[in-house]
């Protein structure tokens, strides 16, 4: 990754972390397991690709970035509840994530399900309270975007990709496995990923025309991240993933290089990438990031 987004990326990530160490409770506040459970998983070294891209989407709108704070940490918390529960022994059974136990693991069961819906539901309580914005962003714009976030995370959007990712298991041999295939990964990952985008561009104060390229931007993005994701998890390095590999082939899940090998799997992301790449085009050098981070998502190990 270049020097220069490397900076940005460590900037912002920055932000976000400290806000969201304000923001949730801290792990004396009773129930004291729950949200050392809570905290144990929000801060275990993410990425933070949603949260920032929330952040890059309200200032390549022309907004500023703390306009944008809120719904990229509520952006992070959705993305973390979804993976604790993903990693639960009735969906993924995963041991390690973020090169950590996972929580289940730490926490146990209960807790670990009890963790996910507090951080669920304490994203929208961020991103729905108004005296977390500062003063130029519209209570119409807030409420606009908590609803598209709504939507992207739940039966329609992430938590629909989930189940039918656990329905397809052991059917990538199937008819239509391949249209099943892109449906899963755009709902239970690309939605997340471009509703980040659609939302801090909406707070920001982002015209129509501006948040569709957005979305359309996100929507390629998104799913190449996880077509990259299956390849990293049939052939990575379980070190710098710290998630260990070979767990999809074992589950028999529905996965890009299952259904079309590793090569022609990259390949798609990349194409996916260059459409990203177009789409940006009319927003001139101001998305310089957005352009960065979709070419680091074909070229990451991690
Ligand atoms: C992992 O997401 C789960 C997918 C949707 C592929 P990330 O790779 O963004 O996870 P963290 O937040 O960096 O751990
Ligand atoms: C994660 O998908 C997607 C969500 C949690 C919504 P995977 O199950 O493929 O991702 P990893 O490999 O566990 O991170
Ligand atoms: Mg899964
Ligand atoms: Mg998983």
């Amino acid at each position: 990754m270049p020097g220069d987004m490397k900076a940005c990326w460590e900037e912002k990530r920055t932000l976000v972390n400290e806000y969201l160490d304000k923001w949730i409770p801290s792990e004396e506040t009773p129930p004291s397991q729950l949200h050392k459970a809570m905290r144990y998983r929000l801060f275990a070294g993410g990425k933070r690709i949603r949260s920032i891209l929330a952040l890059v989407a309200a200032e390549v709108v022309g907004g500023r970035e703390l306009q944008a704070l809120p719904v990229a940490c509520g952006m992070e918390m959705i993305h973390t509840y979804s993976l604790i529960h993903d990693d639960l022994p009735a969906m993924d059974n995963d041991d390690f994530r973020r090169g950590k136990p996972t929580c289940h693991r730490v926490f146990g069961e209960a807790l670990a399900i009890l963790a996910g819906d507090a951080l669920l539901t304490m994203a929208f309580q961020i991103m729905g309270d108004l005296a977390l914005y500062p003063p130029d962003v519209e209570p119409n714009r807030v409420l606009e975007a908590v609803k598209e976030v709504a939507v992207a995370a739940g039966s329609l959007g992430m938590v629909g990709g989930q189940v039918m990712d656990l329905e397809m298991e052991g059917r990538d041999q199937q008819e239509g496995a391949e249209e099943a295939l892109e449906w899963i990964h755009v709902h239970k990952t690309a939605r997340l990923i471009e509703v980040s985008l659609e939302a801090g561009g909406i707070v920001a104060g982002g015209e129509k025309g501006d948040l569709a390229l957005l979305k359309g931007y996100g929507r390629r993005v998104g799913l190449a991240f996880q077509i990259v994701d299956d390849i990293l998890g049939s052939q990575g390095d379980r070190e710098r993933m710290g998630k260990p590999v070979g767990r999809d082939m074992e589950r028999g899940k529905l996965t890009y290089p299952a259904v079309y090998g590793v090569e022609a799997s990259l390949a798609r992301a990349k194409e996916l990438v260059e459409e990203a790449l177009d789409i940006l085009r009319s927003f001139g050098e101001q998305a310089w990031f957005l352009r960065g981070l979709a070419q680091y998502v074909v070229e990451r190990d991690r």
